[in-house]
C-alpha cells in the first residue's frame, strides 16, 4: 500500500460488534491497550493485563475476516526481558489469532523486535508519545518538542526498522518529523496526531464516533456524536416505558 501511495486506514476495537462493522472497511484493526482508558474507565493504559488483552483479542478476532488484526502488548509484558516478551507475544498470537503485535518501543526493546520478527511475528513499533510512559512524561504530552527529542525519535524509528519492525505507529510528534521518518523508511508509518504525511492513520474508534466524552485530544476528528445519539435514544426509551407507550 505504501508503494502504491494507498493510505492505510486503521481503527481500534475491543468488542465483537464494533469489530464486525470495521472489518471490510478498515485495512487494520487494533485491539489497543487504550482498552484501559476507553473500555475499563482507567486514567491510563497501565492496568491492562495480558489476560485481558487476550480476552478482547479473542472476541475481536471472531469478527475479523478481511482486515489485518493487531493486538497491543500491555505495559510490562515485554519490557522485563526478551524471553518474557517472546513468551507473552507467543501467547497473544496463539490464543487470539492476531497477525501482529504492537509494542511501545525504546532502545531496550530493539533486541526483542529482532527475535519476535525472526520468529515469524510481524511487529508494529509505536514511537513518539507512548501512553505507557505516562508517568515519565507526567501526562500525555506531545513528543519531539526539542532537537534532542526529535533526534531520539528519528534514530529509534530507523533502528526499529533495521531490527525488523514491519510498521511504525507515530503518535503525538511534529508533522515534519513524521514526514521525515515516513520518507526515510521503506516500511509504512501509521500516524495518530502526527500529521497527514504518514502512510496511514489510526484513531481510537470511540473518539472518532464521539462516544468518549469530550474534550478529545486536538488531533481527533469526530465523525458523529454517538454519545448524544445513544443518550437521546435512551431517554426516548425511558419516556416510552414510563408513559406506557412501550411495549
Ligand atoms: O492503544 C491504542 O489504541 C493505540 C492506538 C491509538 C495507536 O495505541
Amino acid at each position: 500500500m505504501k508503494e502504491k501511495r494507498d493510505k492505510i486506514v486503521a481503527l481500534t476495537a475491543y468488542d465483537f460488534q464494533t469489530a464486525s462493522i470495521l472489518d471490510n472497511i478498515c485495512d487494520l484493526v487494533l485491539v489497543g491497550d487504550s482498552l484501559g482508558n476507553v473500555f475499563q474507565g482507567n486514567k491510563t493504559t497501565l492496568n491492562v493485563t495480558l489476560d485481558e488483552i487476550i480476552y478482547h483479542g479473542q472476541v475481536v478476532s471472531k469478527a475479523i475476516n478481511a482486515a489485518h488484526l493487531c493486538v497491543d502488548m500491555p505495559f510490562m509484558t515485554y519490557q522485563a526481558s526478551t524471553a518474557d516478551a517472546l513468551r507473552n507475544i507467543g501467547r497473544v498470537i496463539k490464543e487470539t489469532g492476531a497477525q501482529s503485535v504492537k509494542l511501545e518501543i525504546s532502545f531496550d526493546t530493539l533486541e526483542a523486535i529482532e527475535k519476535i520478527s525472526n520468529s515469524g511475528i510481524p511487529v508494529i513499533a509505536h514511537v513518539g508519545l507512548c501512553p505507557q510512559s505516562y508517568n515519565v512524561y507526567g501526562g500525555y504530552k506531545k513528543q519531539g518538542r526539542n532537537k534532542e527529542e526529535r533526534e531520539y525519535i528519528m534514530s529509534l524509528a530507523l533502528e526499529a526498522a533495521n531490527y525488523g519492525a514491519s510498521i511504525l505507529v507515530l503518535e503525538g510528534i511534529p508533522d515534519s518529523l513524521a514526514e521525515k521518518i515516513t520518507t526515510s523508511l521503506k516500511i509504512p508509518t501509521i500516524g495518530i496526531g502526527a500529521g497527514k504525511k504518514c502512510d496511514g492513520q489510526i484513531l481510537v474508534t470511540e473518539d472518532m464516533l464521539g462516544i468518549t466524552p469530550s474534550p478529545h485530544p486536538s488531533f481527533v476528528r469526530n465523525y458523529t456524536n454517538l454519545r448524544q445519539t445513544i443518550k437521546k435514544a435512551t431517554i426516548n426509551y425511558k419516556n416510552d416505558v414510563k408513559e406506557k407507550k412501550f411495549p
